[in-house]
């Protein structure tokens, strides 16, 4: 097992990565404060992994919450149910909630963990690729909004982060390739290195290699925890790892959420970022068609949907969390690794990037 920690003063956590980590009672009990115990998941996770967990919990008061799966319940309906089954269950201040799920499972848990009688305990236990390199690691919880991805939510810690790297046997070759945008999103914006690794290993992470895995997840997790780190509540450095995001987010709202996943939505949007990177002059053709080829080989869409107009975009993209003042912002790459978080860019780009012919570029790449 791996241990990581996210510096955040008197709210730092542990982050434990490793293989069957679901069935370590003394992870948990070095987390759970209490003698109460909610698992929030959904019904596609329980019937695999809820009994393997409630085994770790043996002793507490345990309620399991399961869930309808999918996007389109991460809202407020959903978190409705949570708070009814902890009423329902007499639930106190001194529960705590356990995420046993992918990202939405993980956002919606902790919104609700930072909203029931004003903020109780809860761990992260993700169970996608997507949710143990992203999602699960620096609070960001909260739900969709018709009008907007995640519109609504709070900051709110974890207690702590377990990850089981066995759990990835059972996902779904698409949510794998999902979770792979995520990653590539870290040697995109700050870890250069990683990307020449990510290039020679591609193969292996699609095969769920657990070594491969294990160190993709590690320096994932790294990458996200230093940078929380640094800027928790995102006043300034922790956008960037919003890379493709605003574009991506145009996207899924566009599309119905759950029609593209996050993770497609989000390369598609990191081909946009790559290719109005390159129309500003920061990065050269070869670097963006180098990203392409990555994400491509991950399994990806690299190509947004082809019924999108501009204005389509521009309308999304106007209610995005980082425009501030009206303007908005994006996160644009001055270099392979290097990211940074603009406004100042001329109209014109944008509007080129956004009707940019990207079947022609992906096409003459052979991607
Ligand atoms: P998800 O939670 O919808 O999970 C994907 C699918 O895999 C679901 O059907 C789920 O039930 C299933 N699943 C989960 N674990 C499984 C397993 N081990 N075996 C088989 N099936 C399994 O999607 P996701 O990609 O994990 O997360 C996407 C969500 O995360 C989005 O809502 C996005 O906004 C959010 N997100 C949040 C942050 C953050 O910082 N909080 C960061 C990135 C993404
Ligand atoms: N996934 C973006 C963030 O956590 O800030």
């Amino acid at each position: 097992m791996q241990t990581l920690k996210v510096d955040l003063g008197e709210r730092s956590y542990p982050i434990f990565i490793g293989d069957h980590l679901l069935a370590r009672q003394d992870l948990f009990a070095g987390l759970i404060r209490g003698r109460q115990v909610a698992i929030v998941t959904n019904e596609t996770v329980a019937p695999l992994y809820l009994s393997q967990l409630q085994g770790a919990l043996e002793g507490y008061a345990v309620t399991s919450i399961v869930l309808p799966d999918g996007e389109a319940f991460k809202n407020w309906q959903t978190l409705q149910t949570i708070f009814d089954g902890l009423l329902e269950s007499r639930h106190d201040r001194r529960t705590t909630l356990i995420a046993l799920g992918g990202g939405v499972i993980g956002d919606m848990a902790g919104f609700a963990a930072a909203c029931y009688q004003r903020g109780v305990d809860f761990i992260q236990v993700p169970t996608t690729l997507l949710s143990q390199v992203d999602s699960s690691v620096g609070g960001k919880t909260g739900i969709n909004h018709p009008l907007g991805k995640n519109m609504i939510g709070a900051f709110y810690q974890p207690r702590g982060v377990i990850i089981d790297t066995a759990t990835l046997a059972t996902l779904p070759a698409r949510e794998l390739s999902a979770g792979l945008a995520e990653v590539i999103k870290y040697g995109l914006i700050c870890d250069a290195p990683f990307l020449d690794w990510l290039e020679q290993r591609i193969g292996d992470l699609r095969a769920l290699d657990s070594v491969a895995l294990t160190e993709a997840i590690h320096r994932s997790c790294a990458a996200k925890a230093r940078v929380v780190g640094a800027d928790e509540t995102e006043q300034g450095i922790r956008a960037i790892l919003n890379l493709g995001h605003t574009f991506g987010h145009a996207i899924e709202t566009h599309q119905g959420y759950g029609a593209w996943l996050h993770g497609e939505a989000v390369a598609a949007g990191t081909v946009m970022a790559l290719e109005m990177s390159r129309r500003l002059g920061w990065i050269e053709t070869a670097e963006r068609d180098r990203a392409i080829r990555l994400l491509a080989a991950a399994g990806l869409p690299v190509v947004p949907p082809q019924d999108m107009t501009a204005a389509d975009f521009l309308r999304h993209m106007a209610v995005d969390k980082k425009v501030e003042n009206g303007q908005l912002r994006l996160v644009l790459l001055k270099e392979l690794g290097q990211a940074l978080v603009t406004a100042d860019f001329p109209r014109e780009v944008l509007d080129e990037t956004l009707t940019a012919d990207y079947q022609a570029i992906v096409k003459e790449l052979g991607a």
